[in-house]
Order: C-alpha cells, then structure tokens, then sequence
C-alpha cells in the first residue's frame, strides 16, 4: 500500500519542452493479455508499468503464464490459452476494469473455472454489461449484484460456444473486447453492433496476429472463430494519448507555452481531445504521421493560445471518453460557458466522473453545474483550494492541474492514485518547468 501523500502543482512563466511518454494503457493491457493466448514468445516495447497493468500481469500470472519485465520491455513466453491453468484462488484485478472484463472474455474462450474480483473500488463497477451477452453465448457466468467478484463455472473446454448477434446498449471497447475474445472460440460468426466509436485496439491487434475481423460498417464488428493459432506479438507501443491530454492541456492554459510529444497514438477513435483543444482555440499540429504495428502514431505539437467555451456532445464523447476531467480544467481555464452532453457513460467510470467532478471542482470555487448526463462550466471562476482524489487517477493529476491557473494554490488529498496509469506525471511536469510538491498527508 502507497502512503497516502498530497499533491501541489505551481506553473512556471511558460511551459516548454519536448518528449516521449510511456507506453498507451490501453494497448499495453492488450498486448500482454493477447501475447498470453498466443503459443511462443511475444515482446513487447514501451509497455506501461503502472497500478492497472501491474493487475493484468498479476492475472497472467495466476493463470501461469510465464512474463518478465525489463524496465519497459515486456516479454510473455506462453503455451497459448488452450493451455490455461485454472486459478485456484481468486485472481485480483485490483482497479482495473479492462483487466477484469478482458481477462473475462479470454477465460470464456478457453472454457476456465475461476473467480474474478478486484479492490473496492473496482467491485463497484457493472459487470452485468458483460454476463449478460457472456450468458447468450453459453458461458456459465454469474456476478455478485451485478458486480465483481465475477464467477466462470466450469465448462467443457471442447464444446464451442453460441455464435451471436448482439447490440451493445452503450459505445465501450471493454465490453466488445471481452465479447471479441470470446468469439473467437464460437460456433460460428459473431456481430457486435454498437452505438458509438469505441476504440477499436482490439480488433487491430486481434487482426494483427492473424484473427479474422472485420468491420464491414461503423460500429458493426463480425468476429469469425479462429481456426489459426494466434501468431505471437513483436511490437513497440506508441505513447499513451490520455496521459499526453495532461500535459497538452497544461501547456495549453498557461501563455506563452509550448510542446511536442513524440510518438504518440493517434488512433482517431482516441483524438476527441485533440479536436475539442482545437476547437476552443488551441494551435495543434500533427508530424510524422505513420502506422506502427497497425496503430496511427505521430508527433504532436501545441502551442497554447487563448481558449473559448464550446459544447461537446456525440460522438467526439466516446472518442475522449477518459479526458473529461482534464477537458474541465481547460474549460475553467477557458472565456465562456462550456457544456458537456449526452455523456451519462462518466458516471460509470472509477467514479462517478460528472457528480466528483462537480463536487470536487467545486471545493475550488469553480462555478460548475450538474446535469444527469454532463455539467456545464463558467469559465475563469477558479479560485484554489484543497480537493480529494477520491480514489480516481484522472481527477488527482487533473485537480492538481487546475492549480496552474487558479489565483490561490491548489491541493490534491490522496493523490498518489495517479500512480494507477501515469507513475511518471510529476516527473514528466518538471521536466516541462512545473513546480510539483508531494507530501506525505497525515491526518
Ligand atoms: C478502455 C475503455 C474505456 C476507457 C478505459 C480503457 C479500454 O472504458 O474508459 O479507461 O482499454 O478498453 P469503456 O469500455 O468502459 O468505455
């Protein structure tokens, strides 16, 4: 357990610098979990080392996959997921609901027993968004309430599962990812249908290792049973573009700054942050722009200028659906009413990301207001203060940011958690000229 510390974050005249950052969240979860269902050796480069994939990699280990972390190097050497190890004890997800759902969907395909749960935090969010399609396939599944612990009854490992049709009633890649992965073990040719552009890592990588999936229209995924072995992976992750939102915003809302981030994903269903900056008045521009083991990756360069309020809503919220908390400290930096809509998906995140934000935003004098599916915010109201991370990664380093532009300094309780997807946030700060200060928090 990390001692709980309190953070502090104070801008310098202007923010400057370029750099790389570590591996994407998202991708690394995949690679490691996907390398496991491989037979053979899997690399894989800028793999991030953090709280949440520490968790796949302690399920990898629970289902005696052999792995070995060399600073950011990952290497899995596994004997495929038809050779799975049934864990005895329950395997611990910790925070992190991509691994909980993933591991899930992969478990099903390889027709393992075993319980599912994670921390507190975790056991509170839904799961019954995977168990009930997971049940239409024939997978014995069944959750505690609706939530983790999640338990897989036994099942032949032989017998295929129902090849189905099924609509998601929300836009989300952990859930098609959990269903991708069990469809590979079907009777037949499965449809995912959903609602909005969800990141599609899944099926890019699936693809990649010679999975057949195809996307035959927008928010339509036809996922066949495999009949080859899945080939193991060789790649170099690009940098993760919800953490690079910190740091653009940052740069953005102080005069005078600027910054390149080299080899960043820029996989379009991840950019809604980009284009939302953009909108509100920020100079983005993207270089060497190229595919790397089927992601879009580039450089990206900001230059901040003064921002507006503007309204987001459709599909641009699902296409930056972890960069609201960090949206509404651009938005609190920005001239203006800034409205957030059709967004209700916040609330089923680590927290209820409309209603802590608000309550959280608040606590420093920010004139903020809650809508069931957004809020809204006036603009240049911060004041400063002291807020709580309340156990979410993205409000600590987000909270901690808004201290670059209230008049008052500003205080994050709790915030190590930001350690769960970007361990090297203040660190990274620094070297772009921000005064951080972490204390222990005694109380
Ligand atoms: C993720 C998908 C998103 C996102 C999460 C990571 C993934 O969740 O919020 O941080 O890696 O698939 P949902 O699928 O629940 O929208």
């Amino acid at each position: 357990m990390k001692q709980s510390t309190s953070l502090s974050l104070a801008a310098p005249s202007a923010l400057h610098g370029e750099l790389t950052l570590p591996g994407d969240k998202s991708l690394s979860h995949r690679a490691a979990l996907f390398a496991a269902l491989a037979a053979g050796e899997s690399t894989i480069d800028r793999f991030l080392v953090s709280g949440v994939t520490r968790a796949l990699l302690n399920a990898l280990t629970a289902l005696k996959v052999p792995w070995h972390l060399d600073q950011n190097r990952l290497t899995v050497k596994s004997k495929g997921f038809q050779q799975f190890v049934a864990p005895e004890d329950p395997v611990y997800c910790g925070n992190s609901a991509t691994t909980i759902r993933l591991v899930a969907g992969a478990l099903a395909a390889a027709g393992i027993p075993c319980t599912l749960d994670g921390s507190e935090g975790l056991r509170k969010r839904p799961m019954t968004r995977i168990t009930d399609p997971l049940v239409q396939m024939g997978v014995p599944i069944v959750t505690t309430n609706g939530c983790a612990p999640m338990h897989i009854k036994p099942r032949s490992a032989a017998a295929p599962l129902n090849a189905i049709d099924y609509t998601l009633p929300v836009a989300s890649a952990q859930v098609k990812s959990c269903l991708i992965l069990a469809a590979l073990a079907a009777n037949g040719t499965c449809t995912f249908r959903e609602p909005g552009p969800s990141r599609d890592h899944t099926e890019r990588m699936l693809r990649s290792m010679g999975a057949s999936i195809r996307t035959p229209a927008a928010g339509v995924v036809e996922v066949d049973p495999l009949n080859v072995p899945l080939t193991p992976l060789k790649l170099t992750l690009p940098g993760d573009i919800s953490s690079a939102a910190f740091l653009l915003v940052a740069t953005a809302i102080v005069p005078g700054s600027e910054i390149i981030i080299r080899d960043v994903g820029i996989n379009p269903t991840r950019t809604g942050i980009l284009d939302v900056l953009r909108e509100m008045g920020a100079s983005i521009t993207i270089s060497n722009e190229r595919l790397e083991a089927g992601e879009p990756v580039g450089n990206i360069h900001l230059v901040a200028a003064p921002l507006h309020a503007i309204t987001v809503k459709g599909d641009t919220v699902v296409r930056m659906i972890d960069e609201f908390p960090i949206f509404a400290i651009a938005a609190a930096a920005a001239t203006g009413v800034t409205h957030v809509h059709e967004a209700e998906e916040l609330r089923y995140k680590e927290t209820d990301r409309i209603a802590i934000l608000c309550k959280e935003l608040r606590k420093l004098g920010l004139t903020i207001d809650e809508y069931t599916d957004g809020f809204s915010i006036q603009g240049r109201t911060l004041r400063g203060g002291i807020a709580n991370a309340c156990g979410d990664h993205r409000l600590a380093m987000s909270l901690a940011l808004a201290g670059l532009i209230s008049p008052e300094p500003v205080t994050v309780e709790h915030a190590e958690i930001y350690h769960e997807s970007f361990p090297s946030f203040t660190s990274t700060l620094e070297m772009l000229g921000v005064r951080a200060s972490e204390k222990p928090l005694i109380h």
